[in-house]
Parts: C-alpha cells; structure tokens; sequence
C-alpha cells in the first residue's frame, strides 16, 4: 500500500527544556523527537529552570532554539502576576503565540494562585493570543471567570477531569472564547498506571479514573476538547525514581501512534486525527504555514512501542509495550527531507 501522507503536525504544548535543564532535552533533542512523531512545528513552554518571565529571557531563549532546533519551535511567555510589565514587550513578537499561567503547582516556579494577582495578568495581557491556564478544578472556574470578565481568549491546558470537561462544555454554549486540550497520557492512562509504574506514571494534572477519561473522549467527540496536546514534559529515569518523582512525561514520539490506535479502536476518524493534531492547533494558535511540509506513514501498520531507543534524551516512554499504529517513514519540512 503506498503511504499516506498528512501535513507536518502542530504540538501546541512541549517542555524542550532549554536552556536550564539540558541534562534531560535539549532543543536539538527535543525537535529530533518531535519530529520522528511527525511534528513539524511545536510550541514551547516558559516553565524553563530560570522560569521565562523577562524579554531578555526570552530572547536567550529564542535564539538557542534557532541555534539548535530541527524543526520550527515558538514560544509561549510566562507569568509570575508580577512581571506584568513585560507583557506589552513580547505580546507582539512573531516568536510568541501566547502566555502561559499556571494556577496549581507543578514543575517550574511559576504559580499564580493569589485572586489579586490572577486578576492582574488577566487585566494586564491586552493580546489578542491566548492566556493558556494550567488550572485544575476550583482553579478553572476562577480562571474562566476573570478571562470572561476581562474580555480574553483563554486555552484550557490538559484537561483531565470529567467535571473540567463539563465547565468548558457550559462555557462554550455561553459562547465565551474559550478552547482545550488533553493530553495523550490522560486519553490512555488512567490512575490505575501508577500501581505499575509508580513515579513514572505521576504527572499534573494527575491522570484521572476511567470516567474522567471517557469524558475526555467524549469532549473531543463533540467539539468541547478542540486538540490534543502532548504536554512532553521529560524527566530523567533518576528524577521518576527518587521521592517524591518529577511530574511529567514524554509524549511527542507517541502521539501520532496512539491516536491511530483510538482510529483502529474505533473511537475516532482519520479527518479526527488530522483535526485535532494539525487544523485545530493551527487555527487556535494562528500557526503560519509551513509550505511543502507533510509526514508520510501507514496508519495500518502496527509497532510496539520500545522500552528505549528514543530521540527524546530521557529515553522512556509511559506507553512502552503498547501496540500503536502509524509511526511517521519520512517527514519533510520545507521541501527538505528531516526523517
Ligand atoms: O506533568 C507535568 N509536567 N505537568 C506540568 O504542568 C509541567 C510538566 C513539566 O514541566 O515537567
Ligand atoms: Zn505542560
């Protein structure tokens, strides 16, 4: 059967860990990963060792990325709520697609909890790009409120929970401009994993109970969950095996594969796949084109997943032994073949 080819696919969510952290990715690691699951383009959050608060920072950043990525990585700028003078600065460089705020406490030292300071950042970030919140639970009705009030465009990271599902679904029949995502890890795994696993199945938002995933299925069915974001957020084996583990996994090797494993499971189509990986993310995040940029596999062609051999440098992976479908045979990014 002659391979198919589906456009170069867009990660809304990644953790490439540069600079700061580059014992577990790296920019030329982490695209090197990215781009054998048939991402051509990612978007990179500002959790980073010395958290991405300052345009100064964040140029740094960006100019490691064009140094050293495979492929095309953006950015998203991090708030503390009090570099909310910064904002204007970067809101309008090409290079940044949002702000990212995280509401409950997971890697990085960037939380936001206090109600005054919540309010600030979402008065304070006048751009028309999304505010993307990490906001679990009671976290997600305050942030949706203050995004309604003040007016703002907000992405609801990695849903995980069936109550969470529900606040996006009432909030998009009010027609507020709000979009989400979930997770690869929270589609598959469910909270039974860390009996298996342990450190290696922790993540934030923590994976959820069966329920909780059937609604994530069922969001995504019905429009409420708009893409699928892996959240790669890669830790070294030492880091999941100490006490308490790092939060995260690595996802982007993954991704495609178990999406056409949910399309063989009979749970979503191929046009599914292609929404969720590729035209939702594009359109929400206003993604350029990447002109002659496409992934060719066969969706029918099934492989286990390794316990190593990865392009990621933390090397594991939470779905090894799993039987997927369709790991990308080339990936060619502006015409220049890069797998
Ligand atoms: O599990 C997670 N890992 N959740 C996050 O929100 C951050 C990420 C990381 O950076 O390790
Ligand atoms: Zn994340």
């Amino acid at each position: 059967m002659p391979l198919l080819r589906i456009p170069g696919l867009i990660d809304a969510h990644v953790h490439l860990r540069e600079p700061g952290s580059t014992h577990k990715e790296d920019f030329y690691t982490g695209s090197r990963a990215a781009l054998a699951g048939g991402f051509t383009f990612v978007l990179d959050m500002p959790n980073n060792a010395v958290p991405i608060l300052t345009e100064k920072l964040l140029e740094e950043k960006i100019t490691l990325a064009r140094e050293k990525a495979l492929c095309d990585v953006r950015f998203y700028f991090g708030t503390n709520g009090k570099n909310i003078e910064e904002f204007e600065k970067v809101s309008d460089k090409p290079e940044v697609f949002g702000l990212k705020l995280y509401c409950n406490h997971t890697t990085g030292e960037m939380l936001v909890e206090n109600p005054d300071l919540l309010e600030k950042v979402f008065a304070g970030w006048k751009s028309a790009k999304p505010i993307l919140v990490h906001a679990e639970g009671e976290q997600l009705v305050t942030a949706l409120r203050l995004a309604e009030k003040h007016k703002r465009r907000i992405h609801v990271c990695h849903i995980s929970q069936a109550s969470e599902v529900e606040l996006v679904r009432q909030a998009k029949i009010k027609k507020q401009k709000v979009t989400a995502g979930a997770t690869p890890h929270h589609l598959f795994l469910t909270k039974d994993a860390i009996i298996k696993m342990k450190g290696y199945a922790m993540v934030k938002p923590p994976l959820g109970t069966e329920a909780d995933q059937d609604a994530l299925w069922t969001g995504l069915k019905d429009g409420t969950i708009d893409i699928v974001e892996t959240d790669h957020a890669p830790h070294t084996r030492a880091e999941k095996e100490k006490n308490p583990p790092a939060f995260g996994v690595p996802g982007l090797e993954t991704a495609l594969g178990l999406m056409y494993k949910a399309v063989k499971d009979g749970r979503i189509t191929h046009d599914d796949v292609i929404k969720f990986l590729y035209t939702n993310p594009k359109a929400i995040f206003n993604v350029p084109d990447q002109p002659d940029t496409y992934v060719e596999m066969d969706p029918e062609l099934a492989y286990i997943v390794p316990q190593s051999g990865f392009e990621t440098k933390c090397d594991w992976s939470p779905f090894a032994g799993m039987t997927l479908y369709g790991k990308p045979q080339s990936v060619v990014l502006r015409g220049r073949r890069v797998l």
